[in-house]
């Protein structure tokens, strides 16, 4: 049987995806499910590992059933997940030892304050590109043995084991607790904090420091490389690709050249520029990371400007308050005014990350009068998402002294068109979304695909990249320097609410 198809896993923070591609790339069908979402105490985000494990068994099937395909057609399976949370289970039973730590958990704040010391959070940036935050998953990891010294034990002892998402995913498509095999991704790895930036592998120094038992943690691989086949879910089908989400959209806008930039508009939202084969240090405040490594070449490292709450601040307008049904409705309602009437929503629940990384740091709304509206709310609520891609892109310009020429997007808030010409307008380039914007998963399939000879090269992969929109900048510059600065005033106001 001809193999006509690669399928990605894209396992989110809100939801987890699964979608069939083509050989150019055409998305051929996709199932998709949501996860609960825990917030059992201010600042903490869990999840269910076991209940997204059951998504991806449901939906892996039903996104080839869906086009009446089986597995014996399906070329490989390539990941892309959430980075950063954290999930600990056990080596013979298979069950997670308690909920997933989710990247926007706040509960290590403490932690990496002393953890920093004299040095402060740059203690280990040398080491593994990454500000001490609670944001990365070696301090979510100490936070957990230190809380069970049970659990340390049995981590010494390689009974418990760690992971992102995609070794949780990994380990149970290929056998779970019957043999299933224990990997990370380099590019999930390099978010660890565990991870030395030059080597590649898990380094002593990190280990130590965090405390954290070396027998628990998987293997680093590359990202397109065959690590084992299925043998549940959609069994007898090779994994051939894994990557953290971010990184999978960068390979996935094909930015393959140094130089050449994405942002992705996700829960959070995530600024990635290509630097090449050596890593860039930052000293405004990005991430030092790997782009991608495909099986034996050299890896391409990136610069990264992380922004923690974007979409998921509509989502809170929508869950948590109630103001609007569906995320789309926000569009309509911030149309409702002419524009913010003042108001300016700094959205620092898991504190403010890039360029500020400050974990004390505390959202806001400010500029209330009895003038404001919930149009207002809505419309500042969209300019949170372009004022904190400004700030990540000032800083982008500054360590890599190339001033921006156009912003590569993607994701799901990039189908909000007032949104997309507020960006365009507030970082003065223009904005420019490709057709395919799975651009997640579609770079988790070209991995995967690559890795197998579905595709024959990373050229081929450009031929698929299609511009389907395009906005241009159309803001008086007198007006975005003044609302730039408001914004700014803001922001700073976050910072010294907790004592
Ligand atoms: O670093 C966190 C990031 O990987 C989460 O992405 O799209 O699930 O919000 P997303």
């Amino acid at each position: 049987m001809a193999e006509h198809y690669v399928v990605a896993i894209d396992q989110g923070t809100s939801s987890t995806r699964c979608i069939l591609f083509d050989h150019d790339g055409r998305l051929v069908s996709v199932a998709q499910r949501e996860h609960e979402q825990h917030f059992p105490r201010p600042g903490w985000v869990e999840h269910d590992a076991s209940e997204i494990w059951r998504i991806v068994q449901r939906i892996l099937p039903q996104a080839v059933a869906d086009v009446g395909a089986s597995a014996s057609e399906i070329a490989a399976i390539g990941i892309a997940t959430q980075r950063e949370t954290t999930v600990l289970w056990g080596r013979r039973d298979g069950v997670p030892v308690g909920p997933a730590i989710n990247w926007q958990d706040t509960r290590t704040d403490e932690l990496v304050e002393e953890l920093g010391g004299d040095e402060g959070p740059g203690r280990f940036r040398d080491r593994c590109g990454l500000p001490l935050a609670t944001y990365f998953s070696a301090p979510k990891v100490r936070w957990l043995l230190d809380h069970d010294p049970v659990l340390r034990e049995q981590a010494e002892a390689g009974e418990v084991l760690f992971g992102t998402m995609e070794s949780w995913l990994i380990w149970n498509l290929t056998g779970g607790p019957d043999g299933g095999i224990h990997i990370t991704d380099v590019t999930n790895a390099s978010r660890t904090m565990l991870m030395n930036l030059e080597t590649l592998e898990w380094d002593d120094v990190l280990l130590e420091a965090f405390g954290v038992p070396r027998a628990m943690l998987p293997e680093i691989r590359s990202n397109a490389e065959v690590y084992g086949t299925t043998r549940e879910a959609l069994p007898g089908v090779p994994i051939a690709g894994a990557f953290g989400d971010q990184q999978a959209a960068l390979f996935g806008q094909c930015c393959f050249t140094p130089g050449e930039a994405k942002c992705t508009y996700g829960t959070g939202s995530f600024l990635m520029l290509n630097t090449g084969g050596a890593p860039v240090g930052s000293t405004h405040g990005l991430l030092t990371t790997v782009g991608y490594r495909i099986g034996d070449l050299p890896p391409v490292y990136a610069l990264e400007g992380s922004i923690a709450i974007t979409g998921s601040l509509v989502q809170w307008f929508r869950d948590r308050l109630d103001i609007i049904r569906s995320a789309p409705e926000i569009e309509t309602l911030a149309r409702s005014v002419e524009d913010n009437g003042g108001c300016y929503i700094v959205p620092a629940f898991s504190g403010l990350f890039a360029p500020h990384w400050r974990s004390e740091a505390r959202g806001l709304i400010i500029g209330l009068t009895s003038y404001i509206t919930k149009g207002h709310l809505a419309r500042a609520i969209l300019e949170a998402t372009g004022w904190q891609t400004r700030d990540v892109v000032d800083a982008m310009d500054a360590d890599s002294g190339i001033a921006l020429k156009a912003l590569k997007v993607d994701g799901g808030m990039t189908a909000n068109n007032l949104l997309m010409q507020f960006l365009a307008d507030v970082l003065d380039v223009p904005v420019e979304r490709p057709m395919m914007s799975e651009t997640v998963s579609l770079g988790a399939a070209y991995a995967a695909g690559l890795a197998v000879g579905y595709w024959p090269e990373l050229g081929r992969l450009r031929d698929n990249w299609h511009r389907a929109a395009r906005w241009t900048p159309d803001m008086d510059p007198e007006r975005r320097a003044r609302e730039y600065r408001d914004w700014r005033r803001a922001v700073e106001r976050t910072f010294d609410w907790v004592q």
